[in-house]
């Protein structure tokens, strides 16, 4: 594979190209997931959850982040890597900036927060440093405790279209890339089809621009209650690069999500 870049993501979008994207917090699960052609990866504050065993995101601090982007950086081959943001470096822009560069010094080539349409101000200082933005709208895990669960976004017309609204303001505030989790498939379609940026989707339907998945669903090895959105690729693979490399197949062949993955 080449090394993806954010262009490489335009020009799939531009293709009608679907893309795979898996989260990885080490060197040696991120070195596989390149090998297996796994075009994306993402240092995401899921690791608060999936490494740590917290029931929430929020836990996870900066450095945290930071020593799991040092360690996928170094294992990782053309994957473009993407990271998150952790809960409440929002809190001034000022922060926000110290934060993404740390992130940024750390490895990371794509910095990912959670945030509606007020979020765009710190879009832009961001854009403007040569920081680029992937902006996560849908179902935020940082804001689980206000949204009252883990529950599908976007389900009546109003909110939904706030979320297409949302995304065109940071699209236009300089967000290079959108994820949005947990949505009903039409509304996937429709923010995919609205925007010239590309569109990662998690529970978010089979017409996204990519796909993301956490790498421990793809594995198998998640307890307690998975969501609806998830498959393990494991069950029919004889090595974890084989189940990376199915789950990046089906990506790309438009198998996955299936409708029995879909909102
Ligand atoms: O933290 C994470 O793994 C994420 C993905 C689920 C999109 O944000
Ligand atoms: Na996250």
């Amino acid at each position: 594979m080449k090394t993806v870049t954010l262009s490489t993501l335009q020009a799939f979008k531009r293709a009608g190209e679907p893309f795979s994207c898996l989260t990885a917090y080490d060197a040696s699960f991120a070195h596989t997931a390149s090998q297996a052609g796994i075009e994306v990866l993402l240092v995401g504050d899921s690791l608060g959850m999936v490494l740590q065993g917290h029931n929430s995101t929020l836990p996870v601090t900066l450095d945290d982040i930071c020593y799991h982007t040092r360690c996928a950086a170094r294992g990782k081959t053309a994957s473009l890597l993407m990271v998150d943001l952790p809960f409440m470096s929002n809190t001034s822009t000022e922060r926000l900036l110290n934060d993404a560069g740390a992130l940024m010094r750390a490895g990371a080539e794509l910095v990912k927060l959670e945030g509606e349409a007020w979020m765009a101000e710190g879009i832009r200082e961001l854009t403007r440093r040569g920081v680029p933005v992937c902006a996560h709208l849908g179902l935020t895990p940082q804001t689980v405790y206000q949204l009252g669960g883990y529950k599908v976004q976007g389900r009546d017309a109003e909110q939904a279209e706030r979320i297409i609204n949302d995304a065109r303001i940071l699209v236009e505030a300089g967000a290079s890339v959108i994820l949005l989790e947990c949505v009903p498939a039409s509304l996937g379609k429709a923010v995919t089809q609205a925007l010239d940026v590309p569109v990662i989707g998690i529970g978010a339907g089979p017409d996204t621009d990519g796909q993301i998945l956490v790498m421990h669903d793809v594995l198998g090895v998640t307890h307690g209650r998975t969501p609806r959105f998830v498959k393990n690729f494991m069950t029919e693979a004889a090595s974890i690069q084989g189940a990376f490399t199915q789950y990046h197949d089906a990506v790309k062949t438009r198998a996955f999500p299936a409708p029995e993955h879909c909102f």
